[in-house]
């Protein structure tokens, strides 16, 4: 009797599970892994706990002082594993140019050589015996609402309880998920492993990873394979992997957007509300727009929390785009969060969260940089040594990684918005896109058309930071703030965008309009100029005035932009000079600007839709008249 569900008996499958084709893959992994055990995870509160407490046993977590913060912990990475990996991120399809240029691409056959099948040479694939003397978790997961027509589910098996319990957090997950399954349904299958099999006998560490990292994604047969990081996006695959590169191309295939927004709910004094999706890349305030306080000033203005990293869009019935979240947990950045910057944030982190880098207090506590003004005298960093403000001053040592981060619950956010789960989505009512830019962009520009907006995605710059493995602070095109995130060719995904807006218009509905922010302008002083955080409402109100018909602005060569008068200032004493720094246009910034602009056209190639590239020789056009 080799029947799969036989073969399950040894796999420990739950009497509940009844899918034969996902046992028959578990125990095809198990076997290629060589996995010690099988563990099914039932998506409980007991199993959640029991893990935690497994994690702590095993030194991978920290228990937090329970007085201070409840039911928490801290796990600190290998110093090696700290961010995605975005040089060993693949694209396997199996024409190269439907990758395309932006993404590192490998023939899906050499690919499963490496990772599954062993190589021409001998050398066998890295997946085999990766998780020898190591438990196989099975997390099921939806992305998306459970049972909704807009969820997809994926299984992960992880060698990795970090990654069940943040998975735990970040996605609906566990036997409900199974249970919609049934006996036949779809589900993306996600493998993941450390890499770092335990002989017998072998003690394990606190942080097991491997040198060698491969975050791969084969978009035809909706797989991806993960070796050698435990951390984040790398690790936690329904992430990035699934709810955007996978996505983006059943989005591409079906005329939908998997997207990098957060999605806001925007309530105005007169008690109407409206719907916002915002582009931002790693680690420049996405979370923070998404919990936004509205300032001194503002009374009577509400912002809620739909989603705060990833928004799936789609076309309603009444034509309108209409977005979800499709995860449950924030996997946010620490540093530079505070009661000031982000109370709401602060709020949702007081019990029930998983601290990864950040530093520990004397009494069992978190920190990290920009939490408060004066760091506490003595801590634990995030590599586990002593660390004072001294240190600091001496070595340059950072308490807290900066890409430290946390991993709660959506439901613990005290702004989240009533219809963050509605499986119908929200409707929207502007797509904002914005990158880190410490010269050249405006604070705000309104384009004057869907192809405009477009261009404006498409050419968006951004300084790195440290979400990415990688240099930081250098500028980088980084489009509608997916260039690490789009599963296929990024003219394709131009195009497929350029046609969304063409559909809309064709069924007579008049498509979202388009921003473009920066908050990142620095002065002299080489600081921030514009305040940031929950100042920024004073330009999403400006906006929203923009849809009305209210408000003011003055049409440049590059869209509209606000003049000082056209903002409230009600509350803030923000100079007209201080204004004049961060919406200022240097012509020859701009014409520095529109040559990587060109050079990013070039790179993509020939399939660069040509409406964007007439784009850019109109504003060049226009930008030469105005120079003469
Ligand atoms: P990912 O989770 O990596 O996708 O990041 P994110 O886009 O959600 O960024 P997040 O809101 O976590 O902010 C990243 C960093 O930028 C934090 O240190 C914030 O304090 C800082 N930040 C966010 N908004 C602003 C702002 O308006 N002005 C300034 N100066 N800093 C900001
Ligand atoms: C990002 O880098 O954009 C993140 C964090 O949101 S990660 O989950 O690691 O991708
Ligand atoms: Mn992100």
């Amino acid at each position: 009797m080799n029947s799969p569900v036989m073969e399950g008996l040894r796999l420990n499958v739950p009497a509940y599970v009844r899918h034969n084709r996902l046992v028959a893959w578990v125990a095809e992994i198990a076997a290629l892994t060589e996995a010690r055990e099988v563990y099914w995870c039932d998506g409980s509160q007991e199993e959640y706990d029991r893990l935690c407490a497994q994690l702590v046993d095993a030194g991978t977590f920290k228990r937090l002082n329970p007085e201070l913060r409840p039911n928490s912990y801290l796990a600190l990475s290998d110093p090696s594993d700290v961010a995605r990996v975005e040089d060993r991120t693949f694209i396997c399809t199996p024409d190269r140019e439907d990758a395309g240029p932006t993404n590192n691409w490998m023939d899906p056959a050499q690919m499963r050589g490496i990772l599954q099948h062993g190589q021409p040479d001998g050398t066998p694939g890295l997946f085999r015996g990766a998780m020898r003397g190591r438990t196989m978790y099975v997390v099921p997961f939806s992305m998306g609402p459970i049972g909704s027509p807009i969820a997809h589910i994926g299984v992960e098996l992880s060698d990795s309880p970090y990654v069940a319990v943040n998975m735990r957090i970040m996605t609906r997950m566990g036997r409900k998920v199974l249970d919609q399954l049934g006996t036949d349904g779809h589900f993306v299958p996600c493998v993941h492993t450390v890499g770092a099999p335990l002989a017998a006998g072998q003690k394990d560490v606190a942080w097991p990873c491997n040198a060698t990292k491969y975050i791969v994604h084969y978009p035809e047969t909706q797989e991806i394979w993960s070796f050698g990081s435990g951390y984040g996006g790398n690790a936690l695959l329904g992430k990035k992997c699934f709810a955007l590169r996978i996505a983006s191309t059943m989005g591409r295939d079906q005329g939908w957007l998997a997207e990098h927004m957060l999605v806001l709910g925007v309530t105005s004094p007169d008690g109407r509300k409206r719907h916002v999706a915002a582009a931002f890349p790693s680690a420049c305030g996405k979370t923070n727009f998404a919990m936004l306080v509205p300032p001194a000033g503002y009374d009577g203005w509400k912002v809620t929390t739909i989603g705060d990293d990833i928004a799936w869009i789609k076309p309603g019935a009444d034509g309108r785009l209409y977005a979800i979240n499709p995860e449950a947990g924030y996997f946010g950045v620490a540093p530079g969060t505070n009661d000031k910057t982000n109370p709401n944030c602060m709020a949702s982190l007081k019990r029930d969260v998983i601290f990864t880098n950040v530093a520990m207090t004397e009494d069992g506590d978190v920190w990290w940089e920009g939490m408060t003004d004066e760091p506490p005298a003595r801590l634990t960093d995030w590599q586990g040594k002593p660390w004072t403000p001294q240190i600091a001053k001496e070595t340059g040592a950072k308490a807290a990684h900066p890409n430290a981060r946390f991993t709660v619950a959506a439901i613990h956010n005290p702004v989240l918005d009533p219809q963050w789960d509605d499986p119908h989505g929200v409707p929207i009512d502007a797509f904002i896109f914005g990158g880190r830019r410490s010269t050249t962009v405006p604070l705000a520009t309104e384009a004057r058309s869907w192809v405009e907006g477009v261009y404006m995605a498409a050419t968006m710059g951004s300084e790195t930071t440290a979400a990415q493995a990688g240099a930081q602070g250098v500028v980088r095109r980084d489009p509608f703030a997916m260039l690490p995130f789009i599963g296929y060719n990024m003219s394709d995904y131009f195009a497929h965008w350029l046609a969304l807006g063409k559909r809309l218009e064709a069924a007579g509905v008049k498509p979202p309009a388009i921003y473009c922010v920066n908050w990142f302008r620095k002065g002299a002083d080489g600081k921030f100029v514009w305040p940031g955080y929950g100042e920024n409402m004073r330009v999403l109100q400006w906006m929203l005035e923009r849809l009305d018909g209210r408000a003011g602005g003055e049409e440049d060569v590059f869209g509209i932009t606000p003049r000082y008068g056209d903002l409230n200032w009600k509350g803030l004493d923000f100079a007209r000079e201080r204004f004049e720094q961060v919406v200022h246009h240097d012509p020859q910034a701009w014409g520095a600007e529109l040559r990587l602009h060109d050079e990013l056209f070039r790179q993509l190639g020939a399939r660069v839709p040509a409406e964007l590239d007439q784009v850019r020789v109109s504003i060049e056009s226009r930008l030469a008249a105005r120079a003469a």
